[in-house]
């Protein structure tokens, strides 16, 4: 592997091998999410305890402090939005050199596998992938299913994944769901566990977190189940003890109790 493509995936990708991503990219085709209507000031108490955020660039520039440590995984597909009935419909929209001129240590797309888009964006993904290795980023390809959510099963998400990954992305982010670990075994890179609404309970999340790392995952990448709690900040320093120290979602659950009460 080039110098520069290692560098910048030991930056979202600690030495442990794990990693945790909040994802703040949700504006690029939800519009003004609640809860998200200014990034930067979503992520700034959670900045500490994650090891990327994942962020369209519109926002990045406009609610983000340049000076911050916490690297950048850029958002640069779109081009759809919820307003329509298909969804699946993106392409890339950033070019390579602003990639670059936002220093970002890696950039994510969307791809719809199975969608009336399903050749679009997978060309989307090689082309993104050929571009980035001309300039040594990482690229995190997500098995994205639209209004599909019946598409989460391991025979689906374990065959997008696999696409993704030949096509030539770095790391693959997809859905957490029943026999994971087909989905992970069938998959030559790392995976990413992607979240999903608000789940009914915080242990919950701990738990599918704890659940698909067991099954192979490497880490995460969520979004609303950490900036749409209650606690964010012991939402994510539980995560990142369940991540990153070996925590069961139980110790995790103590923590993010602790800081939540410590209020
Ligand atoms: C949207 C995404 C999001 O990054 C992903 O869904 C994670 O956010 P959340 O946990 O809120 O679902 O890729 O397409």
């Amino acid at each position: 592997m080039d110098w520069g493509l290692e560098n910048r995936l030991s930056k979202t990708i600690k030495p442990d091998g794990k990693c945790f991503y909040l994802a703040l990219d949700h504006g690029y085709f939800h519009g003004p999410t609640a809860g998200l209507e200014n990034p930067g000031l979503t992520a700034a108490p959670v900045l500490d305890y994650v090891d990327a955020v994942f962020v369209p660039r519109g926002s990045l520039r406009a609610t983000f402090d340049p000076k911050m440590e916490t690297p950048v995984i850029l958002r640069v597909s779109g081009g759809n939005s919820l307003d329509r009935e298909d969804i699946t419909d993106e392409e890339v929209t950033v070019a390579i050199r602003d990639v670059i001129r936002l220093n970002a240590a890696a950039v994510g797309i969307s791809v719809y596998v199975g969608s009336e888009n399903e050749h679009k964006t997978i060309m989307a993904l090689s082309k993104l992938v050929d571009d980035c290795l001309d300039y040594g980023i990482p690229v995190m390809a997500v098995t994205a299913v639209g209004r599909e959510e019946e598409k989460k099963t391991a025979k689906y998400l374990g065959l997008a994944c696999r696409i993704l990954a030949e096509q030539g992305a770095h790391v693959v982010k997809t859905y957490y769901c029943d026999d994971f670990e087909k989905v992970t075994r069938g998959c030559p890179v790392p995976v990413v566990i992607a979240g999903g609404p608000r789940t009914e309970n915080d242990l919950e999340v701990l738990e599918f977190v704890y659940n698909g790392m067991q099954a192979g995952a490497i880490g995460v990448n969520l979004g609303r189940n950490i900036w749409k709690n209650d606690s964010p900040i012991g939402m994510a320093r539980a995560l990142q003890a369940v991540i990153h120290e070996n925590a069961t979602p139980k110790e995790g659950y103590e923590i993010y109790n602790t800081i939540k009460n410590a209020k």
